[in-house]
């Protein structure tokens, strides 16, 4: 199988890791061993995105929705949130790697908060690929934070309603720094996109799997690149005006 061309590598790519539960159910396992399953799956994935070239990879890890599970399974997957930012800080740190979050991080709590987030500020100077891991994420929620902050700047009178244009709402926005998604990736035959940003991927390519997240491995990650490259991004355009745009001059 030939390798994804690296010319034409998403920049960000971003995984809504779906299926761990149902690989569990489906060996007669407690879901809790299909998440650490799971865990593994992360670790293969963030070694090849960082040796292909992403730029940007953001795993979607819990959702704003995951709460209302039932509290052995938040237990679990805080667990393993804690000992992946523990094992996996040499991974990270001698890999150039930027370990950040998107989300409502201070819902998490504090045992896993912290020692995530000292993570995160010792591999801020990083200048490899950027970790986003979303906790605690709602796409809706997001969005409506950055819209009560220009809210708040125009009941100040610092803002005219008028100014308020997309870019002021992006800027808002957990992801402002980065390039918007350029792949959507879901495993497990699910095709929707479970509030994961929403505002960020309106021109994303989206790509579904029906491999479940745990097992997930480098070659349907290669699959999954394979297949962008060959997707046509007009952006509203025609496919004529694309052509030419790319076109040598
Ligand atoms: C969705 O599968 C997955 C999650 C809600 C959690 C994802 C977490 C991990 C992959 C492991 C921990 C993460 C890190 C970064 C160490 P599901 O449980 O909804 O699966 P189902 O649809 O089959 O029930």
């Amino acid at each position: 199988m030939s390798a994804p061309p690296l010319e034409r590598l998403p920049r960000h790519l971003a995984i809504i890791m779906d299926g761990n539960g149902r690989w569990a159910e489906q060996r007669g396992l407690p879901r809790h061993q299909g998440h650490a399953a799971g865990a593994k799956a992360v670790n293969r994935t963030v070694t090849a995105c960082r040796e292909l070239g992403i730029e940007v990879l953001t795993l979607y890890a819990f959702s704003e929705q995951n709460w209302a599970r039932p509290e052995d399974e938040v237990e679990a997957l805080m667990q393993l949130l804690h000992d992946y930012v523990h094992d996996e800080r040499f991974e990270i740190l001698d890999n150039g790697i930027r370990l950040t979050t998107i989300g409502d991080v201070d819902r998490l709590p504090a045992w896993v908060r912290r020692p995530l987030q000292a993570l995160c500020d010792e591999s801020a100077g990083n200048r490899g690929m950027v970790l986003a891991l979303a906790l605690s994420y709602g796409g809706r929620e997001e969005v409506v934070h950055s819209v009560r902050r220009l809210a708040a700047e125009v009941a100040a009178g610092r803002l005219d309603p008028a100014a308020i244009d997309e870019a002021a709402i992006a800027r808002g926005l957990y992801t402002a720094q980065w390039p918007d998604p350029d792949l959507v990736l879901r495993t497990s035959g699910e095709a929707r996109l479970s509030n994961f940003l929403l505002w960020q991927s309106a021109y994303a390519e989206l790509y579904f799997t029906d491999v479940a997240w745990p097992d997930f491995q480098r070659e349907h990650l290669e699959e999954a690149l394979r297949h962008y490259a060959h997707r046509e991004r007009r952006f509203g355009k025609t496919g004529a005006q694309i052509r030419d745009e790319e076109a040598p001059c």
